[in-house]
C-alpha cells in the first residue's frame, strides 16, 4: 500500500514541520532546530518509496535541458553535496554556458534542521533597536525564500541558468520517459501522469522526501563529532583555533556559527540560520557582474521578491553551515573567495585593511562594501566581532592563528577516519 504510506508520512512531516514552527516562534533559533532534527526515540529508520523515487531524480541528468546536468551536478555527494570545482557560479542552462548568480551551497546538514523562515517584526523602537528581536531566520537559499523543500527543488528545474526546462510540462515529459517511469505509477498512482499538477507536486515530494530521509546528508562522521562522543582528543593547535573560533571578544565567530549541541544532545551545525550582511567583497568573476548596476542584494532581491521594500534587508544573507567547509574550493554567496584562509582573512582583515580586499572608486578613493549601492552600505554588520576594527588596528587574528582556526575547522570534515589507539 504505498499510496497510503506515503500519505502517512507525508502528514507526519508536515506536524514536525508545524511544531518546528511553534516551537520556533518561542525559541529562536537554537530550539527550533534541535526540535526538528528530534526523531521520536522509537522510530524505526525509513526509507519510503517516495525518496527512493526522488533519490533517482536527484542523480537523473535527463531531467534537464541540455540532458547533462542533474542535482547531483551542482550539488555532488562526494564533495559534502556542494560543488565539485572552485566556479564561483556553476554552467549550466540549454547549452551548459549560461552561468548562475551564486555559489552551490553544500546540502549536508542543514536540510532536515533549517527552521521555516520568519522574520518577527519588532513591537517597538527599543525593540527594533535590539537586533536579535527582529532578525530574519530561515528558509532555504542563500536568502531563505523557500520554506520547503519540495518548493525549492522546482526552481533549478526550471531557471534558464540551471536545468532550464521551460515549464513543469517539460519535466514530466522526461520522467514519463526515465527508466524508472513505471515505479513512480506504481508509486503515486497507474493514472498519475494524466493529472499533470498532481504529478508534478509528487514528483518534487519525491526530491523532499529523499532529501530529509537519506542518511548521507548527515551522516556525523567528522572528527569534531567523534570529540563531542568523547572518543577522542583535539590536537593543541585545534584546540587553539577552537579557542580563538568561540572566544566572543576575539573572532566571536560561534555566535553566528554555533559550535554548541543542542539541549537534546543534537551535535551542532555551525550555523544559526540567521541573515547578516557581512559586505563581502563583489565578484568579477559573476557575468551578472558585469553590469554595473546589478547587485545581488539576498533578502531584498532580486532573486527573492516578497522582502524588498523593507530597505534594512538588503545585503543580507544567511550564514551557512562550516561542516565541511574546508573541502570547498568557493566561499560565501557570490564565491568571491577560494581558498578558506582567504575567507577567515577577509573577517580577520576587512576592517583593518580595506584596500586589501576592495577596489578603488573613480576618486582613488578605497571603494568598501563595493557589493552594495552606496545608499544601502549602513546594513553592513560593523557592530559584531571581530568587524568593529578601524583601518590601521591590529587585525583580531595573526597568520599563526588563521593557520590555527583552519585547521580546526578541518575537524569538521566528514568521513573522519578513527586511528588505532598508538601505544604510549
Ligand atoms: C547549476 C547548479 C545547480 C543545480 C543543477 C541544482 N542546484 Fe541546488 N543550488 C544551487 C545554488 C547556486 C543554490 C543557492 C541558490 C540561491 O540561494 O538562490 C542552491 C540551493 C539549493 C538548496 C538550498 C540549500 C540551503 O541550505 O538553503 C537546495 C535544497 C537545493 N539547492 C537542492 C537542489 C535540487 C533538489 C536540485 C535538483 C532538482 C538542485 N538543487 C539542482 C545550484 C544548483
Ligand atoms: C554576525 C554573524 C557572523 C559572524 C560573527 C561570523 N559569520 Fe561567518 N558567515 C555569516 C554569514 C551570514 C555568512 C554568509 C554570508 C554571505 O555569503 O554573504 C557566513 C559565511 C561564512 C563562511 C563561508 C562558508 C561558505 O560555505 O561559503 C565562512 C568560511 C565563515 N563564515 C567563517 C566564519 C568565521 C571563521 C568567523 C569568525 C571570524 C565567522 N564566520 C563569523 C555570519 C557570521
Amino acid at each position: 500500500m504505498p499510496f497510503f504510506a506515503t500519505r502517512f508520512t507525508e502528514r507526519t512531516a508536515a506536524r514536525w514541520a508545524a511544531l518546528a514552527a511553534l516551537v520556533s516562534a518561542a525559541w529562536l533559533p537554537y530550539a527550533a532546530s534541535a526540535a526538528a532534527a528530534a526523531p521520536p526515540a522509537d522510530a524505526k529508520p525509513v526509507y519510503s518509496d517516495a525518496a527512493a523515487l526522488g533519490k533517482l531524480m536527484f542523480f537523473d541528468a535527463s531531467l534537464s535541458a541540455s540532458g547533462k546536468m542533474s542535482c547531483a551536478s551542482c550539488h555532488s555527494p562526494s564533495h559534502a553535496y556542494g560543488p565539485p570545482n572552485g566556479l564561483a557560479a556553476q554552467l549550466g542552462g540549454p547549452d551548459m554556458r549560461s552561468q548562475g548568480t551564486r555559489a552551490v551551497p553544500s546540502l549536508r546538514y542543514v536540510l532536515n534542521r533549517t527552521p521555516m523562515w520568519s522574520h518577527a517584526q519588532a513591537a517597538s523602537m527599543s525593540e527594533r533597536l535590539s537586533e536579535t528581536d527582529n532578525a530574519p531566520v530561515g528558509g532555504f537559499g542563500w536568502d531563505g525564500r523557500f520554506n520547503r523543500l519540495r518548493d525549492q527543488a522546482s526552481f533549478p528545474l526550471l531557471n534558464p541558468n540551471e536545468m532550464a526546462n521551460k515549464d513543469p510540462a517539460a519535466v514530466l515529459a522526461k520522467l514519463e520517459h526515465a527508466p524508472y517511469a513505471a515505479r513512480f505509477r506504481e508509486v503515486f498512482g497507474e493514472n498519475i501522469f494524466t493529472d499533470p499538477s498532481k504529478a508534478f507536486t509528487q514528483a518534487m515530494y519525491a526530491i523532499e522526501r529523499f532529501e530529509l530521509e537519506d542518511p548521507s546528508f548527515h551522516p556525523y562522521t567528522s572528527k569534531f563529532d567523534d570529540y563531542l562522543d568523547g572518543k577522542l582528543q583535539l590536537t593543541a593547535q585545534e584546540l587553539r583555533g577552537k579557542k580563538l573560533f568561540d572566544n566572543p571578544a576575539g573572532g566571536n565567530c560561534a555566535s553566528c556559527h554555533i559550535d554548541q549541541s543542542g539541549v537534546d544532545g543534537s551535535h551542532p551545525l555551525f550555523t544559526d540560520f540567521n541573515f547578516q550582511a557581512l559586505g563581502v567583497p563583489r565578484n568579477p568573476e559573476l557575468r551578472a557582474n558585469l553590469d554595473p548596476k546589478y547587485f545581488d542584494m539576498g533578502l531584498c532581491g532580486p532573486l527573492r521578491t516578497d522582502q524588498s521594500s523593507d530597505r534594512s534587508n538588503c545585503g543580507l544573507f544567511k550564514s551557512v553551515s562550516l561542516r565541511n567547509t574546508a573541502t570547498r574550493q568557493v566561499f560565501f554567496h557570490n564565491g568571491r573567495f577560494h581558498t578558506l584562509k582567504d575567507a577567515l582573512r577577509f573577517y580577520a582583515q576587512r576592517d583593518t585593511n580595506p584596500a586589501k580586499w576592495y577596489p578603488k572608486d573613480a576618486h582613488g578613493k578605497v571603494d568598501k562594501f563595493n557589493d552594495l549601492p552606496v545608499a544601502l552600505r549602513v546594513n553592513v554588520d560593523t557592530t559584531d566581532e571581530p568587524l568593529t576594527r578601524k583601518a590601521g588596528e591590529r587585525p583580531v587574528w595573526s597568520e599563526r592563528d588563521i593557520d590555527d582556526v583552519a585547521t580546526f575547522l578541518a575537524t569538521l570534515n566528514d568521513d573522519y577516519v578513527l586511528k588505532p589507539e598508538q601505544p604510549k
